[in-house]
């Protein structure tokens, strides 16, 4: 199993998150109170009860109200698909955190418990297994292994538009003959041949919000024995994602999933795993990672953490609460919200219903004034308006949104 406890370590000083369940930092400033929910996630995190208890504690309805009330956008916020909004118990976790720091009372050890919690959150939303994550920092160096374990010559089919920490690792082995193959997102399956080494695809597009036929894929990658690559990062949190029928998966934290910038996730199948070099493997990648900080020899964890890059810590302690939340709410929940807020936008702008959380519009260049006076936080991407709907926005935001956007939509 991946769970090591803190007390396997070869130095054992008292957990930081241990600490702060009991004892406020400083008694004249007691830290916010984290909710019920949140004491009972975290008290989950460390006596192996699933946050799942939780949440069939509570109807759907009520862990979405309940999480919402977590959040405190000063407007209305619809830029998840740039970077998500973390949560209150995020925060509290964050500024204790930064608080040790500064006393100079962290303990790095410690926070191997965020990393570990965030691995099997992730894995359990994801369908999958702990020992099948690897975690990081970026998206792209997790590529960039695929990329360099790909035989020379080989063929990796790609979507046109395609967000480009999926395409430059392919695009960087050009030397070694590797070539890069783009198509049309709605031609992707029909597309791949038995010149198709791999297929690398977002399994929601991050310019537009376009939802893959992954189905589609897996079938036309078994038959020409093609391999495939999912990036999870614009789907994970909202849409259902199933790591394990893909060959490798990989997503980042920072969006849908709430957390700092600075996690990554790396999903390999376990009888591919070989055949990939951890070639940035360090301290963190080791079987015991607080036993391999020093000298030889190579010793890396058997599981996809051999892949682990040392994590960027703070990061991951936002990162925890936040998917401890998004499991209490269930990813069913999330689907729904999010689409039915998508769809309740689009009709109000006279669009038909569509399958994503994601809506990109051709606007006129009267739109971005407009939504800075109606408080709205949206991005353009590809040249057009993308706006992005999660478990925080309510039908009121959609409706506000639709009403300032319907006049200026081309
Ligand atoms: C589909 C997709 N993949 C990856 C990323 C981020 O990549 P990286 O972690 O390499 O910065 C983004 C960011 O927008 C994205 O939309």
């Amino acid at each position: 199993m991946t769970n090591r406890d803190v007390s396997d370590l070869p130095v054992d000083p008292p957990s930081m998150l241990d600490t702060a369940q009991t004892t406020p930092l400083d008694p004249t400033q007691p830290t916010p109170s984290r909710g019920p929910q949140t004491a009972a996630g975290l008290t989950a995190a460390q006596t192996g009860r699933t946050a799942h208890t939780a949440h069939t504690a509570q109807t759907a309805q009520t862990a979405l109200q309940a999480a919402q009330a977590e959040f405190s956008p000063s407007g209305i916020y619809l830029n998840s698909a740039s970077l998500g909004l973390p949560p209150a118990r995020s925060l509290t976790d964050l500024q204790r955190a930064v608080t040790h720091w500064q006393a100079g009372t962290a303990d790095p050890p410690s926070y191997d418990r965020y990393v570990e919690r965030s691995r099997e959150l992730y894995a359990a939303l994801v369908g999958t297994a702990p020992e099948r994550v690897a975690i990081g920092s970026q998206v792209s160096a997790f590529v960039g292994l695929i990329a360099a374990a790909l035989p020379a010559g080989s063929e990796v089919l790609v979507v046109e538009g395609e967000f480009t920490s999926l395409v430059f690792p392919f695009l960087a082995q050009a030397t070694r003959g590797v070539t890069v193959r783009e198509v049309p997102l709605e031609d992707l399956a029909g597309s791949v041949s038995a010149a198709t080494a791999l297929v690398a695809v977002s399994a929601v597009q991050s310019a537009d919000g376009r939802v893959a036929d992954l189905d589609a894929l897996v079938a036309a990658c078994a038959a020409h024995g093609a391999r495939t690559l999912v990036d999870t990062t614009q789907a994970a949190g909202w849409l259902p994602v199933q790591a394990d029928r893909y060959d490798y998966t990989v997503g980042g934290g920072y969006k849908w999933l709430l957390a700092p910038r600075g996690t990554a996730y790396f999903t390999v199948r376990p009888d591919l795993a070989d055949g990939l070099i951890p070639h940035a493997a360090g301290w963190y990648a080791g079987a015991k990672p607080w036993e391999s900080i020093y000298g030889t020899p190579l010793r890396l964890s058997p599981e996809a953490r051999r892949f682990d890059l040392s994590p960027a810590w703070h990061s991951w302690i936002g990162q925890a609460p936040a998917l401890e939340l998004l499991t209490e709410v269930g990813i069913e929940t999330l689907h729904s919200h999010a689409v039915g807020l998508a769809n309740r936008f689009r009709a109000g702008i006279g669009l038909g219903a569509g399958d994503s959380a994601i809506v990109s519009l051709a606007v006129t260049e009267g739109v971005p004034p407009a939504l800075k006076a109606a408080g709205i936080a949206g991005a353009f991407r590809a040249g057009r308006l993308r706006v992005g709907f999660h478990l925080y926005n309510t039908a009121e935001d959609a409706d506000a949104a639709a009403e300032v956007i319907r006049a200026l939509v081309r």
